[in-house]
């Protein structure tokens, strides 16, 4: 087998995945334990029925990430784990259990940032995918996801000089609020963009906050303006008295579209901006709002454009899974870092400082 094979453990939020990893690209086996539905009736995560899911499903998900990639514990150069930022009872659960298997199995112990796996994750290559380009330095990546938005610059391997980050939400966070107030469900994204893609008239606009020259965001004003425009949205339908009347399907479809274009238009105008002042020879796109097929087309225009290469993972891996971080494990282990046996959750562990 390879020289460098990385069992991967991630379960910082609401998704349990183990992945092996070859050579820190190489995607030998990828299984994710999502539990959207489990927290899809209280329209949000609830961090101690996270933990427990994350305890029933993390054995069962290693046994078949483990049989897909049929590989045997002399193979495993090492364990990497996510040990923040998310969660601590869900960090916990797959800490431990990546000590446990480090200790048992006698194999090295490497602890990885959640928001650099969003970032190694345009690293990956799946089974059977043609050889591509890798991101190339110096790089700007977006990662935006649930919990954290940001621009960092990249100069080489494993460092990092923030940009500019959310000041407020994270744009995930508001995709889920303002799906919730357009009565989608959860999570938010998704719906979003299912219901935008259906949007007939598209001439409803919602703020942007440029935040002047900043590479900052915030998205808590459009979350506001979201609420004042959906209300006046139901009063225009006859709802105003009536909370629990559902919005009709063409207006949901109007308002998603234009808080949609509101969030794309901001980060992608920022990203473009950020890699052309810094001269970024490509840019990467992480984290679960990196799934859009908005966010994703309009970046991708804009990149050709520049003539910058666009590395966006396929949907699947820019929500959380184990493969992004058996990437960047990879990294750290190749750079000879090792955790300790005494490796602790850190729920706010930041990636980049400016
Ligand atoms: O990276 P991720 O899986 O978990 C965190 O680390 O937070 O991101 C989850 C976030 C959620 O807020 C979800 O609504 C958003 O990513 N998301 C999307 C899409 N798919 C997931 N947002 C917009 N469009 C999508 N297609
Ligand atoms: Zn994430």
């Amino acid at each position: 087998m390879s020289e460098l094979l990385v069992l991967a453990i991630e379960s910082s939020c609401d998704e349990t995945g183990i992945a092996v990893i070859e050579d820190g690209r190489q995607i030998v086996s990828n299984v994710v334990a999502s539990q959207v539905a489990l927290h899809a009736p209280s329209g949000g995560i609830v961090p101690e029925v996270a933990a427990r899911a994350h305890l029933r499903w993390i054995v069962p998900v290693l046994d078949e990430a483990w049989g897909d990639a049929g590989v045997d514990w002399p193979d495993v150069s090492a364990i990497a784990v996510t040990y923040g930022p998310g969660l601590a009872g869900s960090l916990l659960v797959g800490i431990n259990f990546a000590k446990a298997l480090a200790w048992v199995h006698d194999v090295p112990l490497i602890g990885v940032n959640h928001l650099e796996g969003h970032v190694y994750a345009a690293w990956l290559r799946d089974p059977g995918e043609a050889d591509r380009e890798d991101p190339v330095f110096p790089l700007v990546a977006l990662v935006v996801s649930g919990g954290h938005t940001f621009l960092t610059e990249m100069r080489d391997h494993l460092t990092y000089r923030l940009l500019g980050s959310t000041l407020d939400d994270a744009a995930g966070e508001a995709f889920d609020k303002v799906g919730r107030l357009l009565g989608l469900g959860y999570p938010g994204g998704p719906a979003i963009e299912r219901a935008a893609e259906a949007a007939i008239a598209r001439d409803r606009v919602f703020p942007r906050a440029w935040l002047g020259d900043s590479f900052d965001l915030s998205f808590s004003g459009l979350k506001t303006a979201a609420r004042r425009i959906v209300t006046e949205a139901r009063a225009e339908a006859g709802l105003a008295g009536e909370a629990e009347a559902p919005l009709p399907d063409p207006l949901v479809a109007e308002l998603a579209w234009g808080f949609q274009d509101a969030v794309v238009d901001v980060l992608a105008t920022k990203t473009i901006r950020a890699a052309r002042t810094g001269g970024a020879r490509s840019i990467v796109l992480g984290g679960g709002v990196a799934a859009n097929s908005a966010l994703r087309a309009r970046l991708a225009g804009e990149a050709e454009a520049l003539g910058i290469p666009l590395i966006v993972p396929r949907p699947a891996l820019c929500t959380d899974n184990g493969a992004m971080i058996g990437a960047a494990g990879a990294r750290r282990l190749a750079a000879g870092e090792r955790a300790g046996l005494d490796l602790d959750a850190r729920p706010s562990l930041p990636l980049a400082v400016r």
